[in-house]
């Protein structure tokens, strides 16, 4: 199920406002959110994952008509592909893709990357702000920045402190601000 007109809107709202380098949609279905994404950062490169045949071909045929040079779909299961060069994520999967994706997260992303998840939590992060919509699902929006969104998470302590992408940061490199 894509995400609707009202998740649409309360991402544009929240999202931070100035970003530069790569941002991911993991699980891009038909392609709506990875082109409003596309819209909305015209410096970023935005790379949608998409594991299904259909909804990548469907959103194959709509990037002829929409045409964003700044976006690319890939046939791919996003768990086979590095997270280290991303600088924001946004996904709407299901519980266990968010359980397997902690791992992921914890090991591999950078302090500064932001991390949107619609419905479902990243398990045992706190969430830099949640989002409920009044939509019929009572969809909500989870904003996480990574710098402070695993301090629940042991794994994520020890990670941060042993990684080699958290000696990445540059003392002048401020985090996002969702807005
Ligand atoms: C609920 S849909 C969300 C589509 C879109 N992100 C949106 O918000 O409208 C989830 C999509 O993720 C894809 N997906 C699930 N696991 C995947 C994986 N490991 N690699 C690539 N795509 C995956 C599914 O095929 C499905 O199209």
């Amino acid at each position: 199920m894509p995400s609707n007109r009202k998740i649409k809107r309360a991402l544009l709202a929240h999202l931070p406002a100035d970003q530069e380098g790569k941002i991911y949609e993991l699980g891009s279905g038909w392609g709506g959110v990875a082109f409003l994404l596309a819209h909305r950062y015209p410096n970023c490169q935005i790379i949608a994952f998409e594991g299904s045949f259909v909804p990548y071909f469907c959103a194959k045929l709509l990037h002829q008509f929409y045409h964003y040079p700044n976006l690319t779909f890939l046939r791919k299961n996003f768990f086979d592909h590095s997270f280290e060069e991303a600088s924001g994520i946004f996904c709407y999967l299901y519980p266990g893709a968010m359980e397997r994706l902690k791992v992921k997260f914890e090991e591999e992303l950078h302090p500064r990357t932001w991390v949107v998840s619609n419905t479902f939590a990243v398990p045992g992060w706190s969430p830099e702000r949640a989002v409920s919509l009044k939509d019929f699902y009572r969809s909500k929006l989870y904003l996480y920045s990574l710098a402070t969104a695993a301090i629940t998470s042991p794994a994520r302590n020890q990670a941060m402190t042993m990684s080699k992408s958290s000696t990445k940061t540059k003392p002048n490199e401020k985090p996002h601000q969702f807005q």
